[in-house]
């Protein structure tokens, strides 16, 4: 009985601890949670062209998508991977490869409009990199 005593008390702690790890993710719900979301930073590709940016906040808290619907089949967790691949490229994006998966005019806008929504250009890198654009101009 005893036992049983101690093992109920033990779980009740472990509960309360569980709880409290809760309510203290709730005080930062203000913010943008990475926990929640995925990073933060904007993940932005240069090769082959520069620059193409995606946000994380856009797909999860925007549009309410699941981590796994992207990780790991379409992209691993580690920026700078897709762009090592050959295949990254608007062909394999107009075959439903990559971002092409959504981005095909049903599920999101398709990947052969709004060119400037993905490409952000190499004036966009250069803001986003909090340069000027005259320094991005020796480069
Ligand atoms: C709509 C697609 C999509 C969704 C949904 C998504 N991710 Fe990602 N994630 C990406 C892409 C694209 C990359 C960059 C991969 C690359 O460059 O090869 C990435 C990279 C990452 C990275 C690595 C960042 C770095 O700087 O190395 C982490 C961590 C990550 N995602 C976490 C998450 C978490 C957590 C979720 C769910 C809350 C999530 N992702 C949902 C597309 C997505
Ligand atoms: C799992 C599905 C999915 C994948 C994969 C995906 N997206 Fe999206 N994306 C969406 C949805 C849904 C929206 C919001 C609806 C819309 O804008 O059509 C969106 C919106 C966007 C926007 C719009 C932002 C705005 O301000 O309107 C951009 C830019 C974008 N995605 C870029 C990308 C890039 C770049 C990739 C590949 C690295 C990618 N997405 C991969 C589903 C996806
Ligand atoms: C949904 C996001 C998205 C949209 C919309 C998009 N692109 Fe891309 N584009 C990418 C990604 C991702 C890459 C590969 C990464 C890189 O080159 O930095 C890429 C690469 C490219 C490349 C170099 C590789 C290749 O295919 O030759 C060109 C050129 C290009 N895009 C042109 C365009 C044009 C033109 C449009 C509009 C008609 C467009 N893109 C719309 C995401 C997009």
């Amino acid at each position: 009985m005893k036992k049983i005593l101690l093992l109920l008390i033990a779980a009740l702690f472990l509960l309360s601890g569980a709880l409290y790890s809760v309510g203290s993710d709730k005080q930062v719900d203000d913010e943008y949670d990475e926990d929640t979301y995925g990073p933060e930073d904007p993940i932005i590709w240069t090769m082959p062209v520069k620059s193409v940016v995606f946000e994380h906040k856009v797909h999860t808290m925007g549009a309410e998508l699941e981590c796994d619907s992207c990780h790991d089949d379409l992209f691993e967790m580690e920026a700078g991977v897709a762009e090592e691949n050959e295949d990254f490229t608007m062909a394999t994006l107009y075959d439903g490869g990559y971002c092409g998966s959504c981005h095909d005019g049903s599920t999101a806008f398709a990947s052969n409009t709004r060119c400037t929504a993905c490409h952000i250009g190499v004036r966009g890198h250069a803001r986003l990199q909090g340069e000027d654009e005259s320094a991005e101009a020796h480069h």
